[in-house]
């Protein structure tokens, strides 16, 4: 995504699903490298498409943690490294209903030692385990989460909580352009405290089952992660970097045809799905613009739904954008998938004007020429310092908020997303309050807001 190409775009292929088998449907996709086919079976017409990435399922059941793990390797870093350097970057999942959106995106809970995970919360763990940078000093960071979705052409909060107000407006800043007035905002210091958030707001997802998937999304899903970095170096009187970023996680809902989705009859779910196509031609109408060059936003109908008004920097703006198209093989299904091949690959023609988001460079206290405190126990620290004698020193920091899971005793042990690994805590971390006295004189930085990764060991640091 480097070098001025801030579009990339993948196509995902899943599985023959047994409606498909039912239908009598053979496979009509095919893909090698970075190109994939699709054959009309009636007429043996084939089309063929180059993308940045094409990903096949293997269609064994077993393959699937491997298959999910490769396309966070390859997209979810590539989210994490545009969004460590200051870039907004967004990742859009689009296809027709059932080809494997969700599944891509939130995947399903860890369970019986298979990590199915999605690039959700793949890409909300990776944020907390970042690459130790080069060089030396630390890297400051907070991490705000935001989830929504835009149900029938309104945008609810999903974190709203109980009674709060689960409905938000779309409005538009000049500066930075569209966000949502009242979305709550919630800290995550560590990644289960992501988990917690995201497994309320999975859960006030509006799903519902219809014939051609049993989890259907009745909604567009956006799952927002702010981070703010401070680049602190070691030398006197050093310079803070401050860069931003928000990353947009998108999970939309699926183009649908009512016949099939066996929803003629009921008036909640036609409404739904009118909304989602409606919204979907939006979206086409905008890439379409913006791939013939119209990048004026006059010409570009970013208006025409909550969806592309929400999504405007990500689709012409300031933003990285990756969309993942998702198709099914089945012969059956051969005019939705050479539908989303040729949006895809409209996409592929859309230029973004991303910047890094650079904030002003303030002058900060020296942190290692500090003399060193006198150690403080922390109440609750004392498993940190048995441990830290027993374990090699560690690059990695994370203090825990009052509010963090771990602080509280624990959410652990819910169904949800935690990763099959169990967390470890990093050796030799010191206590937060030791931290927060280095930290105090920081400027806007509060105590309970941020986590930090050193970028020697600790030793070093002279805590
Ligand atoms: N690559 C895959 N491997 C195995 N199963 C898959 C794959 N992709 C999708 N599925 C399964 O297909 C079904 C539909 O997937 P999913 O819910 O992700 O579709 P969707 O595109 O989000 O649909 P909708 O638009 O209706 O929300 C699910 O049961 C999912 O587990
Ligand atoms: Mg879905």
């Amino acid at each position: 995504m480097g070098g001025g190409n801030n579009v990339l775009v993948a196509v995902r292929c899943r599985p023959m699903s047994e409606r498909e088998k039912e239908k009598g449907a053979s496979p009509c996709v095919e893909s090698e490298d970075d190109k994939m086919t699709v054959t009309d079976k009636a007429s043996g017409e084939q089309r063929q498409f180059s993308f940045d990435y094409c990903y096949m399922s293997s269609g064994i059941a077993s393959d699937l943690p491997d298959e999910q793990a490769k396309i966070y390797q390859v997209l979810g870093t590539e989210v994490l490294n545009q969004a460590y350097q200051g870039y907004n970057v967004t990742v859009m999942a689009y296809g027709q209903t059932g080809s494997g959106k969700s599944l891509t995106m939130v995947g399903r809970p860890s369970a019986a030692g298979q990590d199915c995970r999605g690039l959700i919360p793949r890409i909300s763990e990776g944020i907390f385990n970042p690459e130790v940078p080069a060089g030396e000093g630390m890297v400051l960071a907070k991490v705000e989460l935001q989830m929504l979705e835009i149900y029938n052409e309104q945008v609810r909060d999903l974190l709203a909580g109980p009674g709060g107000s689960s409905v938000v407006k779309v409005r538009e800043d000049p500066a930075s352009g569209p966000y949502v007035e009242g979305l709550t905002k919630h800290t995550v210091l560590v990644y289960e405290d992501v988990c917690e958030k995201l497994e309320v707001g999975l859960q006030a997802r509006t799903i519902a089952g219809t014939k051609m998937n049993a989890g259907s999304s009745r909604a567009h899903t956006i799952c927002q992660l702010h981070i703010t970095r401070t680049n602190l170096t070691s030398t006197s009187r050093a310079r803070a970097i401050d860069t931003s970023s928000l990353i947009n996680l998108v999970d939309l809902a699926g183009s649908e045809r009512v016949a099939e989705a066996g929803t003629a009859d009921n008036v909640v779910r036609i409404k739904e799905s009118v909304n989602i196509n409606k919204s979907l031609t939006a979206l086409g109408q905008c890439i379409r613009a913006l791939s013939e060059g119209r990048a004026d936003s006059k010409h570009v109908p970013y208006r025409d739904s909550q969806l592309t008004w929400l999504l405007k920097n990500s689709l012409g703006g300031n933003a990285k954008t990756i969309m993942v198209a998702a198709v099914a093989p089945g012969s059956s299904e051969y005019a939705e998938t050479l539908s989303t091949l040729r949006y895809a690959d409209r996409m592929r023609k859309v230029q973004t004007a991303a910047v890094v988001n650079r904030r002003s460079v303030a002058t900060i206290p020296v942190i290692i020429e500090d003399p060193a405190p006198q150690p403080v126990i922390e109440e609750g620290d004392e498993e940190a310092s048995s441990q830290a004698t027993k374990t090699p020193p560690s690059a990695e920091f994370r203090p825990r908020g009052k509010n963090s899971p771990s602080a509280k005793g624990g959410a652990r042990g819910r169904v949800g997303f935690r990763n099959t690994k169990a967390y470890q805590r990093p050796a030799e971390m010191p206590s937060r309050l030791q931290v927060a006295r280095k930290l105090q004189s920081m400027g806007s930085w509060s105590k309970d807001d941020l986590f930090c990764t050193l970028k020697k060991p600790l030793s070093y640091y002279n805590f």
